[in-house]
């Protein structure tokens, strides 16, 4: 297996203060991470690296044998599938569901000239018609429903058939059955061998699908715990983590958790 992030002492400082604070971690091809932590605590700044967007202010960041700041991430990032609401904002109220998806071969948000071959738009055909969206072709982006979006982002994601897949809270902003669908979907692309590797971002230990496989804690830049989803997913690790006691349950596969009563 080789390596899809390896990243060692990776920091970065902005306006003076430091967003990610020494970060060492390796990802692995088929592995499938969740990555937690509170509000402010650098998750979407570390995926930010991960996906050739920033570099790191010191440190080693290498991304799917590439070495950033050694390799032209206008190569780097079709290799890397992105979804995250600062994307998001940047699509054009008009843009039509198929061409979210399609303009990501060009790496472009928004349709203008390109002529786009009939191959791509058949992938992007298909990824529509897998994530429950291929008869919303023709419809505005803006004029979906906040699921319905999270669903074309992540289809745009793997537009590019990438190595790595980045998704920054998807589930964010979704009502209860909105949630549950993207989880069971995010749960049958965890069990698709040939998916990529995966790094999840969530605030809610709830929405962990089952089959991810290797989790990440977070706090004020650096990291809590690190590795096997069981063996960081405690209670003890999470109560740190989130800077209160917490009691984790799990059962048929899912977590959950809530703070401890005094
Ligand atoms: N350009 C910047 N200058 C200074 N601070 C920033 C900048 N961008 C983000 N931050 C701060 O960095 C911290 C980490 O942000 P972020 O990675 O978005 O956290 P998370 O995704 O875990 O909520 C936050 O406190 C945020 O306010
Ligand atoms: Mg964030």
């Amino acid at each position: 297996m080789s390596d899809v992030l390896e990243l060692a002492g990776v920091s970065l400082v902005r306006s003076g203060k430091t967003l990610l604070n020494s970060v060492d971690w390796q990802v692995k091809e088929g592995e499938r991470w969740v990555i937690m932590g509170p509000n402010g605590a650098g998750k979407t700044t570390l995926l930010q690296i991960a996906g050739a967007r920033l570099h790191p202010t010191t440190g080693v960041a290498g991304i799917l044998d590439e070495v950033m700041g050694a390799v032209d991430v206008f190569d780097l990032r079709p290799r890397i599938g992105l979804a995250s609401a600062a994307l998001a904002s940047q699509i054009p109220e008009h843009e039509t569901v198929l061409n979210v998806v399609v303009t990501a071969s060009y790496g472009v948000t928004g349709r203008w000239r390109e002529q786009y071959e009939k191959l791509d738009e058949r992938r992007a055909f298909r990824l529509l018609h897998t994530w429950g969206m291929s008869t919303f072709l023709n419809r505005p982006f803006a004029s979906l429903s906040e699921g319905e979006r999270k669903r074309v982002q992540i289809a745009r994601a793997l537009m590019t058939d990438p190595e790595l897949l980045l998704l920054d809270e998807p589930a964010a902003g979704l009502d209860l059955a909105g949630r549950e669908d993207l989880i069971r979907r995010l749960t049958e692309l965890a069990q698709d061998e040939e998916a990529p590797a995966t790094v999840l971002v969530t605030h809610h230990l709830e929405e962990v699908p089952p089959g991810f496989t290797h989790a990440m804690l977070m706090r004020d830049g650096g990291i809590v715990a690190a590795g096997p989803l069981g063996d960081v997913l405690t209670e003890e690790h999470l109560s740190e983590a989130f800077g209160l006691p917490l009691k984790v349950s799990r059962a048929d596969g899912r977590y959950s958790a809530v703070a401890r009563s005094a």
